[in-house]
């Protein structure tokens, strides 16, 4: 199939490295992107997202000459697959917005012809594929699924930020609603991520006996699937919920370690060393870890699309829904913890300056999607704190253009988010010198001993 011309809409963070490897990999990539300014920046050859491999993927897409960035949907014609990666965001009421889906397929399907494949990667609750995109295609068209093009869902995994899971190996599920056309999808992915391709079947079949000296009969573990491998679902719903799920397992982890971090605080204990020492155990999954709360466009937002897929179905899921108040309610615990601290400094937050280390959801990020950083920065601006900001990869909130000219009259710092490179500048200065007399991490990543042996309150999440 390479050479072949394919689409793919939307050149965020998961288009963008994926329109890159497809031309890398020898296909003409149409990206088309409706923000004519993203369009604006990438012809010129820039990235307008900051992350060192989606930039350098980018630059041998454009060395390629097969990548073209475009707002003109005119140039959706002739394509063999458009591969849909438009954000999938939850309202205010946290209900799915399926707005940009349904404007992605608007813009191509005046072009879809005979045999063509269409792959929605966003991220999407169990049966949107089947329930509303498929009929919404046929209507549009007038041509069947399945039998004049096939419909595929192969949900992103991408992790922005990590330096070894990337678009290029990170393994991928597919479904689609015919065989035929999940095993076009699969085809298309094998071609641009090199891996093996398994059947879902098949992967119980690797599973494999734990090694134990102790007990043989311990329990089973399935093997790491290999880098950039597709496997293919047995329908496109199960693609769907592989995604959804697995975000969710995820948010509710968290929730649970959360809630392990407020036993430690009335215990006394320190929750990131009581989950280090759990980790030896060399079975079960994880470890995760407590902070000052979940954002970022996916476990922030999946689980909500996945609740509200089951209670439509007549399931209301509680444990979902309490995950979410849990995580939900991270960043006013961690405010708590701030006043706290601050009392026992006796200062109140009212009048006193804070600077608030991070605005991105997680670290190394330029990436602000629903990050505890804005309900931190509301509440405590309410409260009448006088509030710094800086944050090393968003400059739009920073207060100051240095991490040393923001903390200037501070009395606390609370770390919203663990960006590498302004953890280790804050290590390196001596901060009781600088007048601060609490810090509340967030992020549970500074070493409480060194601060305290400065005479400063320090508090995690969970450890003291
Ligand atoms: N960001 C992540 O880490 C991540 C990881 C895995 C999956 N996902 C999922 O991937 C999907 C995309 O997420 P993202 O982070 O790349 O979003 P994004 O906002 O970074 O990028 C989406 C892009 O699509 C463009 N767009 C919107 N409607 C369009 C249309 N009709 N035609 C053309 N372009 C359009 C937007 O302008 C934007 O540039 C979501 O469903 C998300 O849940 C995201």
């Amino acid at each position: 199939m390479n050479n072949k011309k394919i689409a793919v809409i939307g050149l965020g963070y998961v288009g963008l490295p994926l329109a890159s490897l497809c031309a890398v990999k020898d296909y003409q990539v149409v990206g088309f992107e409706s923000n004519q300014k993203i369009v604006d920046i990438l012809s010129c050859g820039k990235s307008h997202i900051i992350d060192i491999k989606v930039e350098a993927l980018l630059s041998k897409a454009n060395d390629s000459g097969n990548f073209h960035p475009t707002a003109n949907n005119e140039k959706l014609a002739d394509c063999v697959a458009y591969l849909i990666c438009v954000p999938t965001p939850i309202n205010s009421n946290n209900d799915p917005d399926i707005k940009p889906l349904i404007s992605a397929l608007d813009v191509i399907a005046p072009y879809i012809n005979k045999d063509d494949l269409i792959v929605v990667e966003s991220t999407v609750f169990p049966g949107t594929c089947d329930d509303i995109v498929l009929p919404y295609l046929e209507e549009k068209t007038g041509k069947k699924v399945g039998v004049d093009f096939q419909l595929a869902h192969c949900p992103e995994r991408v992790n922005p930020g990590d330096d070894f899971w990337t678009t290029e190996n990170i393994p991928r599920v597919v479904g689609a609603t015919t065989q035929k056309g999940v095993k076009a999808a699969a085809d298309l992915y094998v071609s641009i991520l090199g891996g093996d391709l398994f059947d879902v079947r098949d992967i119980r079949k690797s599973l494999r006996p734990k090694i134990s000296i102790a007990d043989t009969k311990s329990g089973y573990e399935i093997s790491q699937p290999p880098l950039g491998s597709v496997t293919m679902m047995r329908s496109i719903r199960d693609a769907e919920a592989v995604k959804a799920m697995e975000n969710t397992v995820r948010d509710v982890n968290i929730a649970f370690v959360n809630e392990l971090a407020k036993i430690s605080d009335v215990l006394n204990l320190d929750v990131v060393d009581v989950i280090d020492g759990m980790s030896t155990k060399p079975f079960g999954k994880g470890p995760f870890f407590p902070g000052a709360g979940v954002g970022g466009h996916c476990i922030a937002v999946d689980p909500e699309w996945l609740k509200d897929a089951a209670k439509r179905a007549g399931y209301m899921p509680e444990i979902i829904q309490l995950a979410r108040n849990t995580n939900n309610g991270m960043p006013e615990y961690a405010i708590s913890l701030l006043q706290d601290a601050l009392n026992e400094k006796a200062l109140p937050i009212k009048g006193t300056r804070i600077t608030v280390l991070g605005v991105a959801y997680k670290k190394n990020v330029d990436d602000a999607r629903e990050s505890p950083f804005f309900e931190i920065h509301n509440v405590l601006k309410k409260k009448g704190a006088e509030l710094s900001v800086y944050d090393s990869w968003i400059s739009k909130e920073n207060t100051s253009d240095t991490l040393e000219e923001t903390l200037k009259g501070s009395k606390a710092i609370f770390i919203v988010t663990d960006h590498d490179d302004c953890i280790n500048q804050l290590k390196n200065m001596d901060l009781a010198n600088l007048g601060i007399k609490v810090v509340v991490d967030g992020r549970n990543c500074l070493d409480s001993e060194s601060l305290t042996a400065q005479g400063i309150l320090y508090r995690g999440v969970g450890r003291r």
